[in-house]
């Protein structure tokens, strides 16, 4: 027996080795860079989010120690699911051969190699990444300090759209990307409330505004037309022929994270749109799914625990989910319970503020009236967290970076007659009165128990 289990091994290992390069013999130009232009340019390249470029062996080499160290711990490229869980189409993830490849070359002299085994360049799109058929611009830009801390910032933006529209893709795209962190772009269709009292072009904050910008609740019809992530590039809505819904009259609100880079500088954002070419067959909504408003997070607590739920009141297919807490979250999962019982885990991800990662789906999951979505995270508001703003504080549900939040954005496809508003519906632990901790499952189990 162990001799039959030595003779596998010797043979796995045998291929291992005939897949792998001579690690001595691994150069940049012919096996480093083509990794580099796969996994890593996108970002690291000159006006982009990274703070040094890799596109050349010059540029590259002194960071080669760096590069090992950032891929081994899987720090880089950024993607924060669990890997034995779904499937996802923007799947970040190096694989081991490659991660073998980078740790080889740093280890061994970081080579340039042969000129000849050099790949072309990547040509990058300077722009868009779409044809945009509409542009929308912030009518004006926002002025950025130098320093501290910018809160969100909501922009109302008029469009006079004159007539319903259907997008088969968008871009969003930062005038600054050195100072834009993250952004959405919102439909506001006629008749929401949400910053009905503001005046158009200029930034409000919740933190002093909130009576200016009002509720974005569910019931407003609000849908995010497009965002902007480091390295996000653009969103396409065609999934088997759905396309996203902008009815005519509706306003765009842009919401805005900057970071303060050091300089005064400003920040005048846009979206570009590509209207679908075919009729839709299905609509594709993108809005908050589970959320709980309810939560509280104990003082020093470094594990706490928060669940939320939704259930859907019209059948609609998951295609996209993108956690969002604050800087105490650690971790998210979604969980689907279906009206059969089954349960599936569509995504369980560590959670780091600065990312804000979305995941989209490899393949839509079939989510008959009924189904339940369940978010479940965990919050480090421990003194062990470098992060936290006051481990001291019990923490409730707000807007603020040091209040706390809890919810998953969800994309789904949905009937094109079905009204959005209509989909998720509150539910379980969403619906317990907040109390000192949580809400948390054995808490709704309890709950249950007492009905
Ligand atoms: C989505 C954008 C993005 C992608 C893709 C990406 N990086 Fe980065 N990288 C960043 C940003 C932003 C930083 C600086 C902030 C940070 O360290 O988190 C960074 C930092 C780094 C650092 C410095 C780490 C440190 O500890 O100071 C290294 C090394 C690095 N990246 C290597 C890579 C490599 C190698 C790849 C591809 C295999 C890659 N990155 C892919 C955005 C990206």
């Amino acid at each position: 027996m162990s001799i039959f289990r030595l003779a596998v091994v010797s043979c796995l290992s045998g291929v291992a080795v005939l897949a792998a390069p001579d690690p001595s013999k691994v150069t940049f130009n012919k096996d480093v860079l083509p990794i580099l232009q796969k996994n890593c340019q996108s970002c690291h390249r000159p006006g982009e989010v990274a703070p040094m470029s890799l596109l050349s062996y010059s540029d590259a080499r002194p960071w080669a120690k760096s590069i090992k160290a950032a891929v081994v711990t899987r720090k880089m490229p950024p993607w924060m699911a669990e890997q034995n869980v779904g499937h996802f189409k923007n799947d970040r993830t190096l694989s081991t051969e490659d991660i073998a490849t980078l740790t080889a070359w740093a280890d061994n002299g970081a080579l340039e190699g042969d000129a000849k085994d050099k790949p072309a360049a990547l040509t990058f799109q300077d722009g868009w990444n779409i044809k945009p058929d509409i542009i929308v611009e912030m009518p004006k830009p926002f002025q950025i300090p130098a320093t501290g801390t910018v809160n969100y910032k909501y922009v109302l933006v008029k469009t006079n759209f004159t007539q319903d529209m259907w997008i088969s893709s968008a871009e969003m795209r930062p005038g600054n990307p050195k100072v834009l962190h993250h952004g959405k772009v919102w439909v506001r269709p006629p008749g929401s409330h949400w910053l009905e009292n503001a005046e158009p072009g200029e930034a409000y904050e919740n933190e002093t505004q909130r009576e200016i910008i009002g509720r974005n609740g569910a019931e407003e019809g609000n849908d995010i037309l497009g965002k902007f992530n480091p390295g996000l590039g653009a969103q396409s809505f065609d999934i088997n022929g759905s396309a996203k819904f902008v009815p005519k009259g509706s306003d765009l609100v842009f919401e805005l994270h900057y970071t303060t880079n050091g300089q005064p500088t400003q920040d005048a954002s846009k979206i570009g749109l590509v209207l679908a070419k075919n009729p839709p067959l299905t609509r594709y909504y993108f809005n908050a799914g589970p959320t709980a408003s309810n939560l509280a997070i104990p003082p020093g607590d470094g594990n706490a625990e928060v669940v939320s739920e939704v259930t859907l009141a019209q059948e609609a297919k998951l295609v996209y989910a993108q956690p969002h807490m604050h800087l105490r979250g650690k971790d998210f999962e979604l969980r689907l319970v279906f009206p059969t019982g089954e349960t599936q885990t569509v995504l369980k991800a560590k959670w780091d503020f600065e990312w804000q990662v979305g995941y989209e789906l490899a393949k839509p999951i079939d989510m008959p009236k009924g189904t339940r979505m369940i978010g479940i995270s965990h919050f480090d508001n421990s003194a062990n967290n470098r992060f936290n703003p006051d481990p001291a504080k019990e923490v409730v549900w707000g807007p603020q970076n040091w209040d706390e939040m809890s919810n998953c954005f969800i994309g789904v496809i949905i009937p094109t007659d079905t009204k959005p508003e209509s989909v998720f519906k509150r539910s379980g632990p969403s619906l317990l009165p907040r109390g000192h901790s949580g809400p948390t499952l054995a808490a709704l189990e309890a709950a249950k128990r007492n009905e």
